[in-house]
């Protein structure tokens, strides 16, 4: 498996080849996404929910972001490694987004960073882009202002909502990100969306017209079951066999199956003998 760039992802667009994304959080699931087709991975601040339970992704800080950054980072090697900004680590302007997406990279050795919205943060994605950062646009449904949109609910089912995402997509191409996230809009808006910008549009929520996809691993996996918003498709239940094998161990050291001679260490029967007496 080669690692991709940004290069190859907008190739991958103009050629109709579907690009493949998931979330992922720490060393251990890396190595195994690594392992996979996966394109492209990112390092949701999900991770809130995902990781730490919290209900919303507003409660992660750049120091946490980080740490789950760096742990991807030592299992991503074929794999390119988006990770998101987090709450308030960009809105005050391109100088602090600056200094915070530089520890990003520096430090938790993204390949790329997301950060959410459209028009309002054109100025702060233009100025990332000139330092030489790759950026992702996400727009639609953004978590980390969900308070402000009354919920985790569908946007862009008006005419003037679905407008201003079109505009939000458009402020975004024109201030140079690789990738723009749809999340939870209509199917037609992220289509005439993906028609329209040149960069790859990566949808969760927003249809089969998209150039890409991505989802939490977490749902995907079914290692999550808090809540299932309508746009999940669980692949495995690994949250069920992990009960069982929990389980199966449990029952082993209580019926004393388990350590097994396989599974201890051994001395000489002499030295067995001395060491009793
Ligand atoms: O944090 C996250 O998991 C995300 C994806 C759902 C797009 O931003
Ligand atoms: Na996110």
């Amino acid at each position: 498996k080669q690692k991709g760039n940004i290069l190859k992802f907008k190739e991958m667009k103009q050629q109709g080849k579907k690009i493949t994304m998931v979330t992922t959080y720490d060393f251990g699931m890396m190595s195994q996404v690594d392992k996979t087709d996966v394109d492209m991975i990112l390092v949701g601040d999900s991770a809130a929910n995902t990781m730490m339970g919290y209900e919303g992704t507003v409660h992660i800080d750049l120091d946490t972001m980080l740490v789950f950054c760096k742990a991807v980072a030592n299992a991503a090697k074929h794999t390119f490694m988006v990770a998101d900004m987090p709450f308030m680590t960009y809105e005050i302007g391109p100088e602090q987004a600056m200094l915070n997406a530089g520890r990003m990279i520096r430090e938790g050795h993204a390949d790329a960073l997301k950060l959410e919205g459209g028009e309002r943060i054109e100025h702060i994605v233009t100025a990332l882009v000139k330092a030489g950062i790759p950026v992702m646009g996400h727009i639609g449904l953004t978590p980390q202002s969900a308070a402000q949109l009354g919920g985790f609910k569908v946007q862009g089912k008006s005419l003037e909502s679905a407008r201003q995402i079109v505009k939000d997509a458009l402020a975004l191409e024109r201030a140079g990100v690789f990738a723009i996230t749809l999340e939870a809009i209509p199917s037609p808006v992220a289509k005439i969306i993906t028609d329209t910008v040149k960069v790859p549009t990566i949808g969760i929520g927003a249809g089969n017209d998209c150039d890409g996809q991505i989802l939490v691993i977490h749902d995907l996996l079914g290692l999550f079951d808090r809540y299932t918003p309508k746009f999940v498709k669980r692949y495995a239940n690994l949250g069920e066999d992990m009960q069982k094998a929990i389980n199966t161990y449990c029952r082993e050291v209580r019926d004393g199956v388990f350590p097994d001679e396989e599974h201890s260490f051994s001395m000489s029967k002499e030295l067995a003998e001395q060491l009793a007496e």
